[in-house]
């Protein structure tokens, strides 16, 4: 019998490391940001040579406000460097850029340089780039829950017709359609957390953990992530037909 390798639409990541990768070269703390800011430009070219069509970054969390005043303002500056720079090739590459999270609380440079990256590619087909910026999972199902609270309030649902469905439609990935669930999430660093990142779209996904910091996470290592994800064994909480 041959097996069936598993579909990966949906790659999620949390690129952890960076400030140790710094601190290991001895360098500062930004620096290994800016280190993973480049790496995200060769993981999305390598993601989109993999037949990929959701590729989701978790580049700054709603908690990540607390860490020291430099170090946000330098992070909050990545995508304006990163799109002067990366533009051209994710246009070359037909990638769409999206960024989710609650992006009006971004200082206005920032938030007019992800405006304007997710508006030059709306039209494009490719891989979706999506980013996660001042995201957090339990604020982003929060919010969800208020907004079916006021449409029950006002008449337009009954609570006997909340569904999952319902639900997914109206977290911040809803437009990703049957793609909205990661398949694989993997995470970086050794690290072995999920840190609020897409809690209800992660129900069924697989799970991975790279011991390398994400600068250092190569083209290859991807390649031998989704290798391995595609021979997994998946049942989304089901008995196999073999099973009895
Ligand atoms: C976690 O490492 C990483 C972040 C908080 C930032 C991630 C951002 C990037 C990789 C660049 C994103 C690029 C764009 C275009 C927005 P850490 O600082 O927590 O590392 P540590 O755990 O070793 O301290």
């Amino acid at each position: 019998m041959v097996e069936k390798r598993n579909q990966l639409n949906h790659l999620a990541i949390i690129m952890d490391g960076n400030g140790r990768w710094a601190t290991k070269q001895g360098k500062p703390r930004v620096a290994g940001h800016y280190e993973g800011m480049n790496n995200v430009e060769r993981i999305t070219l390598a993601a989109d040579q993999l037949g990929i069509k959701v590729l989701s970054l978790y580049a700054f969390s709603t908690e990540n406000w607390a860490r020291p005043k430099e170090e946000v303002a330098y992070l909050m500056n990545l995508p304006v460097r990163f799109f002067d720079h990366f533009m051209p090739t994710l246009m070359e590459n037909n990638v769409k850029v999206n960024i989710m999270g609650y992006l009006d609380e971004l200082p206005h440079k920032t938030y007019d340089v992800v405006q304007r990256a997710m508006a030059e590619t709306a039209q494009n087909t490719g891989l979706i780039l999506n980013f996660a910026f001042n995201y957090g999972s339990r604020r982003e199902i929060t919010t969800a829950v208020k907004e079916i609270g006021t449409l029950i309030e006002t008449g337009q649902l009954t609570s006997d017709q909340i569904t999952e469905e319902l639900i997914s439609d109206r977290l911040m990935t809803a437009g990703f359609k049957e793609f909205r669930d990661p398949d694989l999430l993997i995470r970086t660093s050794g690290e072995q957390r999920i840190s609020n990142f897409m809690l209800w779209q992660l129900a069924y996904s697989e799970l991975a953990f790279s011991s390398k910091n994400w600068p250092d996470f190569t083209k290859e290592d991807l390649q031998e992530f989704v290798s391995d994800f595609q021979n997994r064994h998946r049942r989304f909480g089901k008995l196999d037909e073999t099973d009895s």
